[in-house]
C-alpha cells in the first residue's frame, strides 16, 4: 500500500533558485537562507525517509495558466513536465518526472470523492514547484523522486478557503491509502509566508503571525483551518494567501503529526522564508 510518511512546507521564493542556479550559496545574504534546508537535505536521503513520490502542492504564477483559464485545483497526469520560462529562460534544472499511474489514481479518487479536479496533460512548471525541489535536493542531474504536481489557484480571486484546502488534503490521504503499490509518499505544501510583492504595502512581513502559524501547524491546526481570506490579506500581505496550500499538506497528515524541523528567516527577497518538516504519526 502507498503511505504518506511526511509532510513538508516551504516558501518557494524565486531568489532561492537564483542562489542555487548561480552557485551563490556562499554569499552572506544567501548563507542563512540555504542553511534553513541543511537538516532537511540530510534527513531526506536516509533510506527510511527517502520518498518514492512527492505530491507537490504549489501555485502557478501565470506561467502555465493565465486569465484565459483558472483551475481552482489541477493535477498533473502527464509523464513529465519541463521547467517554465518565466521571462529569463528556463531554470537549468532537470525535467520533472511524474508517477503518472498514481497521479491518475489520485485524480479518479478525488473526483469520485466530490473534488472536481482539472486534469492537466501538458504544462510547464514554474518556480512554485521547482524552487522547493532545488532547496531540498540541490543540483542533481535527475530529480531523485517522482513528482505529482498539484496546482492551486491562489492568484485570482475567488481562491479556495483554508478549510476547503484541508478537506482536499484529507481526500488526498484517502486516495494514496487506496493505491496498492508499496510507495513512500510525501506531500509538500509550498508558498508563503507573509509577503506582498506590489502596492503600498509591498515588503510587508508579519513575523509574529508567521511564527504562530508555524506553531499551530502542530499545536492547533484546527485554528488555521478557519482563518478567513481577509485575515491572510490584512495580516500577511496579498501573497500570504499562498499559505492555504500548507493546509492541503496538513489535512493529508494525521492529527498527531509531529514537527521534526523548522526554519524561519527574514529577509529572503520580499518574503519571510518559512520551512517545516512534519512526520506523519499514524
Ligand atoms: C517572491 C515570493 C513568491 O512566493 C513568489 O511567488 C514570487 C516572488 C519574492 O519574495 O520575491
Ligand atoms: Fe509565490
Amino acid at each position: 500500500m502507498a503511505r504518506i510518511t511526511a509532510g513538508l512546507a516551504t516558501s518557494h521564493i524565486p531568489l532561492i533558485g537564483v542562489a542555487i542556479d548561480q552557485n551563490r550559496g556562499e554569499e552572506d545574504y544567501f548563507k542563512p537562507i540555504l542553511a534553513a534546508y541543511d537538516w532537511t537535505r540530510r534527513w531526506i536521503i536516509q533510506p527510511e525517509n527517502k520518498p518514492d513520490v512527492v505530491i507537490l502542492i504549489y501555485n502557478d504564477h501565470a506561467s502555465a495558466f493565465d486569465m484565459n483559464f483558472i483551475p481552482t485545483f489541477a493535477i498533473g497526469c502527464a509523464d513529465s513536465f519541463e521547467p517554465a520560462d518565466e521571462g529569463w529562460g528556463r531554470r537549468p534544472v532537470p525535467t520533472v518526472k511524474n508517477h503518472a499511474e498514481l497521479a491518475w489514481h489520485i485524480a479518479q479518487s478525488l473526483i469520485l470523492d466530490d473534488f472536481d479536479m482539472t486534469i492537466i496533460n501538458k504544462m510547464d512548471v514554474d518556480h512554485g514547484l521547482t524552487v522547493p525541489l532545488s532547496a531540498v535536493f540541490g543540483q542533481p542531474k535527475e530529480w531523485p523522486v517522482k513528482v505529482i504536481p498539484l496546482a492551486v489557484n491562489v492568484v485570482t480571486y475567488p481562491v479556495p478557503s483554508g478549510n476547503r484546502c484541508w478537506l482536499l488534503g484529507e481526500a488526498i490521504a484517502r486516495a494514496v491509502a487506496s493505491f496498492p503499490e508499496n510507495l513512500n509518499v510525501q506531500i509538500w505544501g509550498t508558498g508563503g509566508m507573509s509577503h506582498q510583492l506590489q502596492g503600498a504595502r509591498a515588503g510587508l512581513i508579519n513575523k509574529e503571525w508567521d511564527q504562530r502559524f508555524l506553531d499551530d501547524m502542530t499545536r492547533d491546526p484546527q485554528r488555521l483551518r478557519a482563518i478567513p481570506h481577509i485575515e491572510y490579506l490584512r495580516e500577511t500581505g496579498s501573497e500570504g494567501i499562498e499559505m492555504v496550500m500548507w493546509l492541503i499538506m496538513r489535512g493529508a497528515l494525521s492529527t498527531q503529526a509531529r514537527e521534526l524541523h523548522r526554519a524561519y528567516h527574514v529577509p529572503a527577497s520580499n518574503t519571510a522564508l518559512g520551512h517545516l518538516v512534519l512526520e506523519n504519526v499514524e
